[in-house]
């Protein structure tokens, strides 16, 4: 994504070296020339979120101590923001922790995309930057005209649960389709229980849209009640593929029109880049011109 950001805005490629001591202790080391510039550094909270957390906050340090003129994160996929509030007694309020860690970096500003914000009114005050907080769901809808043009005709945009409206609403928009929104309750980090009553799918190619796949749990569940209500076909796209356990292959076996995701989470499903989305905003914000 850092090379894709770097064309797009005509910027130089810089590169950071990790490795790791023999006792796992994360290794940063900026190889290039970053004092007196204006410095975007790109790295998603994915794949191992504690390691990519550590290495993002020992670079983003390091590119200031190295004496950056400005300093941007651009954090694709922020791990915790679901952790947004103590559920249980005694539990940690992880994004906070989290935030509170960028702040102390004193960045210029941080990107990132589909960010869980249910609760967090201003993240700006939170993690002390500028504060974007992008969409990768107009890249999904213009994979859903570029791939599935003859189903549009016939589709209708799901939100799986009440979180997902703000997401199934811009697809929609963007889709000139109708959207609607399935009930869900979770029973716990695993499981869940979706209820789609009227929901208007009979005959139709639903295109469930969500921010995340985590278990699969919510995207299983709701094709399964999509296909009670008689709905012909479905197509499961989410902004964050982060497909944990053995999820990719419990979805693969639902049959699928398609199941796509964006790369703000590398997984087999990452088909759809963010990058000009974010180039866009980078660019009008900092004032580069994205080719
Ligand atoms: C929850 O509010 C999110 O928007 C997703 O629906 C959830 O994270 C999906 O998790 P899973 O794939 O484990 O059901």
């Amino acid at each position: 994504m850092a090379a894709q950001l770097a064309a797009l805005l005509r910027a130089e490629l810089g590169e950071v070296e990790v490795s790791h001591f023999p006792d796992g202790e994360t290794y940063v080391r900026v190889l290039a020339e970053v004092e007196g510039k204006r410095v975007v550094y790109v790295n998603s909270l994915q794949r191992g979120p504690n390691e990519a957390l550590v290495e993002t906050l020992l670079t983003l340090d390091a590119l200031e101590d190295l004496g950056a003129q400005e300093v941007h994160a651009v954090v694709p996929y922020m791990a915790y923001a679901r952790q947004d509030e103590r559920f249980k007694p005694g539990e940690a309020v992880s994004v906070a922790t989290v935030a509170k860690l960028f702040k102390a970096l004193g960045l210029s500003s941080i990107y990132t995309v589909d960010m869980h914000l249910h609760r967090i009114r201003d993240p700006s005050a939170l993690f002390g930057a500028s504060f974007r907080n992008l969409t990768g769901v107009r890249e999904l809808a213009k994979y859903v005209k570029r791939y599935h043009q003859k189903s549009l005709a016939k589709s209708v945009i799901v939100g799986p649960d009440e979180e997902a409206e703000q997401w199934a609403k811009v697809m929609a928009e963007e889709l000139g389709t109708e959207y609607a929104i399935l009930e869900k309750k979770r029973l716990s980090a695993t499981e869940v229980k979706i209820e789609a009553y009227g929901a208007g799918v009979k005959g139709k190619v639903a295109v469930i849209v969500d921010d995340i796949i985590s278990t699969g749990g919510t995207m299983i569940e709701a094709v399964k009640a999509l296909r009670q209500l008689g709905c012909e076909a479905v197509l499961v796209a989410c902004v964050h593929p982060i497909l944990a356990g053995n999820a990719y292959s419990r979805l693969l076996k639902l049959q699928l029109l398609d199941l796509v995701g964006t790369d703000t989470v590398l997984s087999p499903i990452s088909r759809v880049p963010v990058a000009p989305a974010i180039a866009e905003a980078l660019g009008a914000d900092l004032g580069f011109r994205p080719a």
